[in-house]
């Protein structure tokens, strides 16, 4: 077998497009939803600081080495762990990276395009009105309503799903990346647009102190494994989404640079959602940072519904949320589908119909996790936290550790000088020092100690 495989697929156009994909993968409810509120749980700047350190320090390499096994394999995750697997004369067991990435991904879509569906609802009742005036009571209330019924959720869910089939569904260039183009920049836009609005209107300053003052107390290893989580789910690490698309990479564009650009983008954009969210909650008495789950589906639309213009930009703000989850979606379900191709020839559109409701119907677990199931718990976890826990703080930063003692001890290194010739010298032996024991050190330590945190404290 050559060391470079063909790719059945396609490849993007331009070092751009990865750019926008991956970029578009990385963004969304994970850096919109979730970061605000994780951040607000475990008292912001601290918290935030462990979380840029890992991006950057564990997150980048580890993205790095998920690229380059791509691009070397030109397939799905598991094929392309495969042919690294084979090149290098490695030992099978590894190939279970490719494997435990596909599924976890459908995992993380399951429950994604439920949260996905609730901003699509949010999207609707910001443009009716439903929340002029309204108060916290009043818009708990409205989120229960919405929560509390199955059926309304499933829609939501079922619309949300085929918005990402009609992408994927379309072929590497054509759907995803004609997506990312329109999508990504529009985003970009309005993020902006949101931002200058949350300057003028929301407390800004509030909200900057809020995420940037480093308070060490309130750093357990629990928010440290959370920080983690966080930083692998919203890089959309760990789990071969970067993978698949690093499969579609231009043969010449820089792995190492293109990887920062769009861990640059994640983090500037999980900040400036949080500083956007934080001004605006700020600005409105009687709202807690720390509201959990609920900070963008309450707390925001309240603040919203008090604004003069509030409507109209909380409508925008939810069509951003959209879009931001849609773009990441897709990079959920293309692995699978580019996998079912390779291995059983189904055609793009039946590989997609298969999954899509493997999903769909693996989604009515969190769906009812909301309502009917809310009391069904194993350790206090419902179904949807289990799902959520169990990829974010466990499947992605296994699957990131696996990645980097792979790629470190384990793979040729004619693969790796190959993929990433302008690596040299000090960053060469920095990349891999990385991969070979800082990486695994702090993901196993974080990892043990944030367990230990989490059930026997
Ligand atoms: N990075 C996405 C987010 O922040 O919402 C979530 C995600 C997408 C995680 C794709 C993992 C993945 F493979």
């Amino acid at each position: 077998m050559g060391l470079q495989a063909k790719s059945m697929h396609g490849v993007w156009v331009s070092r751009w497009t990865f750019i926008l994909a991956a970029t578009g993968s990385a963004v969304g409810l994970g850096n919109m939803w979730k970061f605000p509120y994780v951040a607000g749980s475990f008292g912001g700047g601290a918290f935030v600081f462990v979380y840029l350190l890992c991006v950057f320090l564990i997150g980048v390499p580890v993205m790095m080495a998920e690229v380059l096994i791509g691009r070397s394999g030109r397939q799905s995750p598991i094929n392309a762990m495969r042919h690294a697997v084979t090149v290098s004369g490695a030992a099978q067991h590894w190939r279970c990276v490719g494997w435990l990435g596909v599924t976890a991904g459908l995992i993380i879509l399951s429950f994604y395009a439920v949260i996905a569906g609730w901003a699509l609802d949010y999207v609707v009742q910001m443009a009716r009105g439903n929340l002029i005036g309204a108060d916290g009571e009043v818009a708990a209330g409205l989120f229960a309503e919405l929560t509390n019924n199955p059926l309304r959720l499933i829609v939501w869910q079922t619309a949300f799903l085929a918005l990402c089939m009609v992408v994927v569904v379309r072929g590497v260039r054509k759907g995803v990346g004609t997506a990312v183009e329109i999508l990504m920049p529009l985003l970009f836009v309005m993020l902006l647009g949101m931002l200058v609005f949350a300057v003028f209107k929301g407390d800004f300053s509030a909200a900057w102190q809020f995420l940037f003052r480093f308070d060490a107390s309130s750093l357990t290893w629990r928010a440290i494994l959370e920080a983690m989580g966080l930083a692998f789910f919203t890089l959309s690490i760990g789990m071969g989404a970067i993978m698949a698309y690093g499969a579609y990479m231009p043969a010449n564009a820089s792995i190492g640079q293109t990887v920062l650009v769009v861990a640059l983008f994640d983090s500037l954009v999980a900040i400036i959602s949080g500083l956007i969210i934080f001004s605006i909650v700020f600005a409105t008495p009687g709202i807690e940072p720390s509201a959990g789950p609920g900070l963008m589906f309450i707390s925001l639309p309240v603040a919203f519904g008090n604004m003069p213009g509030g409507l109209l930009v909380g409508a925008v703000f939810f069509i951003l949320v959209v879009i931001a989850a849609w773009s990441s979606a897709i990079s959920l379900l293309e692995p699978a589908v580019a996998w079912l191709m390779e291995a059983q020839n189904y055609s793009r559109l039946k590989a997609n119909v298969v999954l899509v409701a493997a999903v769909w119907v693996l989604g009515l677990g969190t769906v009812l996790s909301f309502n009917v199931g809310r009391d069904a718990t194993i350790a206090g976890f419902t179904f949807f936290d289990a799902l959520d826990f169990l990829t974010a703080n466990i499947i992605l930063p296994l699957g990131g550790l696996a990645i980097s003692l792979f790629t470190g001890f384990a793979m040729r290194k004619a693969i790796i000088e190959e993929q990433i010739p302008e690596l040299k010298g000090a960053w060469m032996t920095a990349w891999r020092a990385v991969l070979c024991y800082v990486a695994p050190f702090a993901i196993t330590c974080i990892f043990v100690m944030g367990i230990y945190d989490k059930f026997f404290l």
